[in-house]
């Protein structure tokens, strides 16, 4: 079987978008949105691509001639008020992360009679998820997998740090800075994440079918753990190719997640070492509290 049968790209599941009628967002007390003509300033480029609630374009600055990002939210697709509030919740957190050499920058916010739109900082090395499918293996060396990972772990705790969970985490939401280079990755789209306290626990499905962690799906309350189960999917997926909960439908995805039993296929696990499966496993612990938490994963010896 290919192994993108194991790895196909998915949408996310968690926030519906509908289109019924117009609402006018208000950003007026928002110090990085501008009123001014985002058309005056930008042409958009090809499109990048499109996500659950907006497509990604190319976009050109004809001020600075730098290019970015643009990720242009409809507005007739947000009907109820907890949409608005959503993509109010993206852009404050986007801001609030801000800054950290593997997060994407966001620029500035438009908003016009029909769109909103994010400029950000734009990355030229295309998603993970294609990365690891133009791989020749279709999966990556341990080192190669070392490096990203570590940057994956550090830049989920500044997030934890900062007080957010991602609730998203997945090849395609892990772009490259660089073409052809897993150097210097950036985590994007914060459309289900929000914030969360030290001790606090949240509850509600929000992820992605195969990165989704069990206790989300089984409804109990969850908290940060929740991120660093979907980074042990990553991890399993860098190393190996393929997803390691498999069902050929959502609903037997699930419960291979829910039951958590994870194998170890002698292609091509016999040719990885022991210590990596050994983290692999001890991260993809289906209880909460006994999955190691980022620094314990920083310290494991596979990680030195
Ligand atoms: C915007 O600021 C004004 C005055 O500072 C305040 O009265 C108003 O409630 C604010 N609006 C929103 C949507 O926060
Ligand atoms: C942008 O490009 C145009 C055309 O190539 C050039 O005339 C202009 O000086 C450039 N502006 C900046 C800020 O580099
Ligand atoms: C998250 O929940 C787990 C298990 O309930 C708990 O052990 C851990 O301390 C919590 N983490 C944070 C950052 O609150």
């Amino acid at each position: 079987m290919s192994c993108c049968l194991f790895l196909p790209a998915v949408c996310g599941i968690g926030r519906c978008w509908a289109d019924i009628k117009t609402w006018v967002l208000s950003w007026s007390n928002d110090s990085k949105s501008t009123l001014t003509s985002f058309e005056d300033r930008y042409e958009l480029g090809i499109e990048l691509g499109s996500r659950d609630c907006g497509v990604i374009h190319e976009c050109f600055d004809k001020r600075s001639n730098e290019t970015w990002a643009c990720k242009s939210i409809a507005k007739k697709r947000l009907i109820i008020r907890d949409d608005i509030l959503n993509v109010k919740l993206e852009v404050d957190i986007m801001k609030r992360l801000s800054g950290h050499p593997n997060i994407v920058n966001l620029k500035e916010v438009y908003e016009d009679a029909n769109y909103v739109r994010l400029v950000m900082e734009l990355c030229t090395g295309g998603d993970l998820y294609d990365f690891i499918q133009t791989c020749e293996a279709k999966r990556l060396s341990e080192f190669s997998a070392r490096h990203l990972f570590q940057q994956l772990l550090l830049v989920i705790m500044y997030c934890h740090e900062n007080g957010v969970i991602h609730r998203d985490l997945k090849p395609e939401n892990i772009l490259l800075a660089t073409k052809g280079s897993y150097f210097s990755i950036k985590l994007t789209d914060f459309g289900f994440a929000t914030y969360i306290q030290p001790e606090e626990k949240l509850r509600g499905v929000f992820g992605t079918r195969f990165y989704i962690a069990p206790e989300i799906l089984t409804g109990k309350e969850y908290n940060q753990t929740a991120d660093i189960w979907s980074a042990g999917v990553i991890l399993y997926i860098l190393l190996s190719g393929k997803v390691p909960f498999w069902g050929a439908t959502e609903e037997t995805t699930f419960d291979a997640i829910m039951a958590a039993k994870l194998h170890f296929p002698s292609d091509p696990w016999d040719q990885i070492s022991v210590s990596a499966k050994d983290l692999i496993t001890k991260i993809l612990s289906p209880y909460p509290t006994k999955r190691l938490t980022a620094p314990q994963i920083l310290d494991h010896p596979w990680m030195k």
